[in-house]
């Protein structure tokens, strides 16, 4: 029996693990499961299998110390102040993590089994203990075109991603929702004096900017997180370095392109554009595309399908890896792009740490 502990299950990405985990029936009874909290210790938990828990205090390093596995869904705070002193104290358990906080460090591994299966199961063989969930749109990528990537037909990789607010944690969601209910606009007036009204309510100090800071209603802000020396974002950054540690790849493959965040609620899209080694036919791409998991859902390049199929709304609460809009581009052959989009919820942070786990109780 192992003794697993679930930290900020309250959250945007640790609701949707706890949602899958009861939907996949993970919560196995041979196992002892305790939830914890940094914010709301001794408040009623989750109900599961009939059993109502009561979340424990996060804080708490001698109740953490007595679990084998420790799951955070919390952040890079929570992990910054926790980590290290349970491993200072001893703790020798598996720690798996959402959060970006230990992701580079130089023995912990990154988790997305369906592209790295070969790098975890080795992590593990060389007793491996920190395994951390990669950047939403990172994992997203390669879940759609990992296949191109090991099969070295990449030069380059540019990006443009599209991100919704649900990204940026539970308290933007409505955040988000305050903005767009404070446009109470007459929309029988002309368009011109609408859109002229709208602009003027965004400039009123009671317009509720909220923890986004900025108006994203009928908006988009082209920067995610902190501004790094050369002039990239901190997301932007993640691309490149997260890519190449989770492909394992011995000569950096570059990534690099704009991170914006747009008013969306759910789901992370991204046009990409890859410069290719040698020219490849549309056909080959996309069947390497198709046969790359059973995730990925090849959407062809048609009007009809791509509005329909190849958008946030139509992957949001899914698996699906949507892949579309594959064409050559005009600068060459040797030059395609590629529009994608996936749930970042589930594939781009909590579906990697549920199968993470399970990869790892399967060991014990
Ligand atoms: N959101 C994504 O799409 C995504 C994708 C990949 C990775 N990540 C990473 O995963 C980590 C968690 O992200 P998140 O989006 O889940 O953050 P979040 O929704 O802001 O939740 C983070 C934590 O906030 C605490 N919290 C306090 N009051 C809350 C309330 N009223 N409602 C909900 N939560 C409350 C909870 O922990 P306590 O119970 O301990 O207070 C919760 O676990 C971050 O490190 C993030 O970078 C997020």
């Amino acid at each position: 029996m192992s003794k697993i502990g679930i930290v900020g299950i309250r959250g945007m990405v640790g609701g949707t693990l706890i949602e899958r985990m009861i939907k996949e029936k993970d919560f196995e009874e041979s196992h002892q499961y305790s939830f914890f909290s940094s914010s709301a210790k001794n408040q009623p938990g989750p109900k599961i299998n009939h059993k109502q828990y009561t979340f424990l205090d996060a804080y708490d390093l001698d109740l953490m110390h007595e679990m084998n596995i420790i799951l955070t869904t919390q952040g890079s705070d929570y992990t910054k102040d926790v980590y290290a002193s349970l491993r200072k104290k001893g703790w020798t358990g598996y720690w798996i993590d959402a959060a970006s906080y230990l992701r580079m460090e130089k023995d912990v591994i990154i988790g997305l089994d369906p592209i790295n299966d070969h790098v975890i199961k080795e992590g593990l063989a060389r007793g491996i203990k920190t395994f951390v969930g990669g950047n939403c749109t990172v994992s997203l990528l390669l879940m759609g075109i990992g296949n191109l990537i090991k099969n070295d037909w990449i030069e380059w990789i540019s990006t443009m991603t599209y991100q919704a607010i649900s990204g940026a944690g539970a308290k933007q969601i409505g955040d988000l929702l305050k903005q767009v209910r404070a446009f109470d606009i007459d929309e029988q007036k002309h368009p011109l004096k609408l859109e002229k009204e709208f602009r003027q309510l965004i400039k009123q100090k009671t317009f509720p900017l909220g923890e986004i800071g900025h108006p994203l209603a009928f908006n988009l802000l082209p920067w995610i997180d902190a501004k790094m020396e050369d002039g990239r974002t901190k997301e932007e950054w993640k691309g490149q370095v997260e890519l190449n540690k989770i492909m394992g790849l011995k000569k950096i493959l570059p990534v690099d392109g704009i991170c914006v965040r747009v008013p969306t609620f759910r789901s992370h899209a991204q046009a990409v554009t890859i410069k290719l080694k040698k020219n490849i036919t549309i056909k080959t791409i996309e069947k390497e595309i198709a046969g790359s998991n059973s995730w990925v859902k090849l959407i062809p390049n048609d009007v009809e399908e791509s509005k329909r199929y190849l958008t946030p709304l139509a992957v949001s609460g899914t698996l699906d890896i949507a892949v579309g809009r594959i064409k050559q581009m005009s600068m060459g052959k040797d030059y395609i792009s590629l529009f994608t989009v996936g749930d970042q919820l589930l594939w781009g942070a909590a579906e990697p740490l549920r199968r993470m786990l399970k990869i790892i109780l399967n060991i014990l």
